[in-house]
C-alpha cells in the first residue's frame, strides 16, 4: 500500500482487526516499508539533541522500549559501549529486528516482553522509546513511566520524542481525532482490542507525570531550525533517586 514491498490494503486491514500483538506479528516482515517505522531524520535530530544535552560521551547500556524492528537500536548503536537491549511484545517484530541488527558492532539482546512488566533491574544508562506511545492508554501512562524509572540506574535518562497538541484548526488534529474515533468503534465492536490512539503522551502534559515518577525533566524543540516542525519536542528525563 505505501511501498511495493510494504503490506497490501488487505494485509493492513487484517492487522487492524487482530490484537495489538498479533497485528504486529503479521506486520513484522513488512513493517520497515510502512510510514509507521520511525524515519531516519527523526533519529538524526534525536541524536543531535542527545549529544547537546549529555555531551559526546557514550552510554554503557541502552534500552529501546517497544523496539519493533530495531530501527532505534541501529541508529543508537554507535553511542553504546557495552550492551544494547530491545524489548517488544511481538515475536514477529523481534524476528525482523534480529535480521536488521546482524553485523551491528555493539553487543545486543532482543527480549520478548511487555513494557508494563520489564524483566530488568535498575541497570540502564539510557532508555528510549519511539513511535509506541499510541499503544499506551492515557490511564496507563503513569505505570509505563514508573516501569521505565525502575529499569534505569540512578543518573540514567529516559529520552524520547513527542509533540505538542496540534491546533484545532489543523487537518492533523481532525485526522487524529477521526482515527481515534474509528479505533474506539472498532474496539467496541471487536475483541481483542487493537490499542493505538493518536494525541497521547503529549508535551507538556507528560511533564507532570514524569516528575511525579521522580524524574527531572528538560525539553527542547526537536528541529529548532525547522519552523514547520516546531510541534515536535525532544524530552530527556533524568532519574535522580533510587526507587523506594
Ligand atoms: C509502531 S511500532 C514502533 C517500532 C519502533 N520503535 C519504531 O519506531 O520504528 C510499536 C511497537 O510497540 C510494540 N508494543 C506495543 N505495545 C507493547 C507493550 N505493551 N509491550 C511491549 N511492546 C509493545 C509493538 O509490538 C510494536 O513493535
Amino acid at each position: 500500500m505505501f511501498h511495493p514491498q510494504g503490506p497490501t490494503f488487505f494485509e493492513l486491514a487484517q492487522q487492524a482487526l487482530s490484537s495489538t500483538e498479533r497485528g504486529y506479528d503479521l506486520l513484522g516482515p513488512k513493517f520497515d516499508h510502512t510510514p509507521f517505522r520511525t524515519g531516519n531524520p527523526f533519529f538524526a535530530a534525536f541524536k543531535q539533541r542527545l549529544v547537546e544535552q549529555c555531551g559526546p560521551s557514550q552510554f554503557n547500556t541502552i534500552l529501546d522500549v517497544c523496539c519493533g524492528t530495531g530501527a532505534a537500536m541501529q541508529a543508537l548503536a554507535p553511542l553504546c559501549q557495552d550492551q544494547l537491549v530491545g524489548i517488544d511484545m511481538s515475536q514477529g517484530m523481534l524476528n525482523q529486528a534480529a535480521e536488521n541488527l546482524t553485523g551491528t558492532t555493539c553487543p545486543f539482546e532482543l527480549v520478548r516482553g511487555n513494557v508494563f512488566n520489564m524483566p530488568f533491574g535498575a541497570t540502564f544508562d539510557l532508555a528510549v522509546s519511539f513511535g509506541a506511545f499510541g499503544h499506551i492508554l492515557p490511564t496507563q501512562e503513569q505505570r509505563f513511566i514508573a516501569e521505565i524509572h525502575k529499569v534505569l540506574a540512578v543518573g540514567g535518562r529516559f529520552a524520547f520524542i513527542t509533540h505538542r497538541m496540534p491546533s484545532r484548526f489543523s487537518a492533523t488534529y481532525w485526522l487524529a481525532r477521526g482515527f481515534n474515533g474509528a479505533m474506539r468503534v472498532r474496539n467496541w465492536l471487536i475483541r481483542p482490542p487493537f490499542i493505538m490512539y493518536y494525541l497521547t503522551f503529549l508535551w507538556p502534559d507528560v511533564n507532570a507525570k514524569l516528575e511525579q515518577a521522580g524524574f527531572t525533566v528538560t525539553a527542547k524543540p526537536l528541529f529548532p531550525d525547522k519552523p514547520k516542525l516546531q510541534l515536535f519536542q525532544f524530552v530527556i528525563a533524568e532519574k535522580k533517586y533510587a526507587d523506594q
